[in-house]
């Protein structure tokens, strides 16, 4: 047991029932000044009750707290302030991230509970966007994260392969396409057959026309439609599972729009059976006047449904296959309208378990301040933004430690590393700047920095060669250890409330902080001395690096053992 629990218990008695154990822990705080001690619990919310002043409250406390976990307790104004005592915390806290490895900081909050994380999800036939790419890497981490927080997790990549657009597609490939140019590069050559298709639009009114008998015809399944879409689907596919083995990102589910084609007769039966199907201007709606909302447009006049009500399918499909608890959609801003209206939708059917659902927006990616974009056929090919970054991590190498081995495996997991780093490491409703530049720096908020940290962790652990690792005494006490073992003995909370909050960027911040509280204790305190509390050292340092290793892979990020 560590000192702060402690600490909670003795408060949990000392308030002889006022207040719970999980009230106090909430009403802790870090003191102001370091000088002040380790944790403060402020008694104003004592004083009504008590009629006492919260001086006085704190000063009657500091008398009968008391514990060999503490080494002194004190009032200091209205706050009871407490010295944990450093060597006996440093042995609780070390020992058990020793004990637990890569479980440390686990729980089981999610238990017998299962999340679905609707992420990625790009669109066939077109680039993969900037915009999917922050979905894929917030994605994710959120799946990593329920996991640590004890949920089952299913990855749910929910491909735009239908549409209208295809039709449009169709259309462009028999008049002016080239079977030999959309095998060597699908992504760039279907993008320009679908730019193509509506600058000749402008003239050709016609083209339209033919666009909407060919989607019929798939819709239909005609042969030739159908062999043309699944071509198309799988070339996208070729393309979009290269990023995702370059960032190495899993699926559990690649059911896409096309895959409720035949179930959204149900949805729209249901909704006809519950009275809720309204004509409007030819087509069939639900109307949500009464939130001030537009209507959900469900089936257009000439019979086609729509995104929504492929989303209305899948959502009941997902219910009803994973039994989810939470079901989490990562989508850009522009979509919060649709997914309002998807669950209030839900929500009038009758499936109150819409309230399980939950849109998590994130905010643009820009370039010199403007939002990135795929304008008129000028297409920004991620796999090669990620190769660069691999280039530029691989130059760095070769800079800094040019013998080292399998440097283009450790190029790679820096190079993609400091791409995700630097997209968590930003509140994610923030737009993030984007520039390979400062994402590559080794020093600075960087990826790198971590993982290089982490490195140099390990490179102290090859050194030390000792026989046995997993000794710790009471005997860390100096500031610059402490520093490092209270920032350790936070990851448990990070990990709940970084989850709760749906915020990876949590997880950055953490991890760069014990990055820089282990970076100052290297520099300051000689490890590899030779004395009694070398083991203790030790362990401390393969504590830090099992905790930063299992923060960066909670976002998405290899922490290599060379740099
Ligand atoms: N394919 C969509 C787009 O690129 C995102 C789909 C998100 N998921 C969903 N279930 N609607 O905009």
């Amino acid at each position: 047991m560590s000192g702060k629990l402690v600490f909670i218990e003795q408060l949990e008695q000392a308030l002889k029932g006022l207040k719970s154990k999980e009230e106090i822990e909430v009403l802790l705080e870090k003191p102001k000044f370091e000088e002040q001690g380790d944790l403060a619990f402020p008694c104003f919310t004592l004083a009504k009750e008590w009629k006492k002043s919260p001086q006085l409250i704190a000063t009657e406390m500091s008398k009968v707290i008391e514990s060999e976990w503490f080494e002194r307790v004190e009032a200091a104004g209205p706050y009871l302030n407490v010295f944990l005592q450093k060597g006996k915390v440093s042995q609780s806290v070390i020992q058990s991230v020793l004990e637990q490895g890569c479980q440390y900081g686990s729980n089981q909050q999610g238990v017998n509970q299962t999340i679905t994380i609707d992420y990625s999800s790009p669109n066939i036939a077109k680039p993969f966007s900037m915009g999917h790419l922050r979905s894929t890497v917030i994605g994710n981490a959120l799946a990593n994260m329920s996991e640590k927080n004890g949920f089952k997790a299913v990855r749910i990549n929910h491909l735009g392969d239908w549409g209208t657009q295809f039709g449009k597609l169709m259309v462009a490939y028999k008049n002016w396409g080239e079977e030999e140019k959309v095998k060597q590069s699908p992504i760039r050559e279907l993008l320009a057959l679908y730019v193509k298709f509506h600058e000749e639009a402008e003239q050709a009114k016609e083209l339209e026309e033919e666009a909407r008998a060919w989607f019929k015809k798939l819709e239909d399944q005609d042969t030739e439609a159908t062999q043309l879409w699944t071509w198309f689907k799988d070339e996208s596919l070729k393309e979009f599972e290269k990023i995702y083995k370059l960032l190495d990102v899993p699926f559990d589910s690649y059911h896409g729009e096309a895959f409720y084609n035949n179930k959204m007769d149900a949805v729209i039966r249901e909704l006809e059976k519950k009275g809720l199907l309204e004509r409007s201007e030819g087509a069939d709606v639900v109307s949500l006047h009464e939130a001030e909302l537009p209507p959900c447009l469900i089936r257009k006049s000439d019979g086609a449904t729509l995104y929504a009500t492929r989303d209305l399918a899948a959502a009941l499909y997902r219910k009803s296959t994973y039994n989810f608890s939470h079901s989490l959609y990562v989508v850009g801003h522009e979509q919060s309208l649709h997914f309002q209206q998807l669950k209030l939708v839900l929500n009038k059917m009758g499936h109150t378990w819409s309230e399980q659902m939950e849109h998590i927006p994130f905010g643009f990616i820009l370039q010199k301040g403007r939002k990135m974009s795929t304008r008129k056929g000028r297409v920004i090919l991620l796999e090669q933004v990620i190769e660069e970054a691999i280039q530029l991590a691989e130059k760095n190498i070769n800079e800094k430690n040019p013998e080292l081995a399998n440097k283009q495996q450790v190029a790679r997991e820096v190079g993609v590393g400091s791409i995700i780093f630097h997209d968590l490491k930003n509140e994610k409703q923030n737009n993030v700047e984007f520039s390979l530049e400062d994402m590559l720096r080794f020093e600075g908020t960087t990826g790198p920095y971590v993982q290089y940290t982490h490195a140099r962790a390990c490179s102290i652990l090859r050194k030390a060669s000792l026989e046995e690792f997993g000794t710790v005494g009471q005997d860390l006490t100096d500031d610059y250890s402490w520093k490092v073992v209270k920032q350790i003995e936070q990851f448990p909370i990070i990990v709940q409330r970084s989850f709760e909050w749906r915020e990876p960027s949590k997880i950055a911040k953490y991890v760069l902080e014990l990055a820089q509280e282990f970076n100052k204790y290297y520099s300051h305190v000689k490890i590899l001395v030779d004395d009694q509390e070398l083991k203790s050292r030790i362990a401390l340092v393969k504590a830090v690096t099992i905790v930063l290793n299992e923060g960066l892979r909670l976002l998405g990020i290899k922490a290599p053992e060379q740099m």
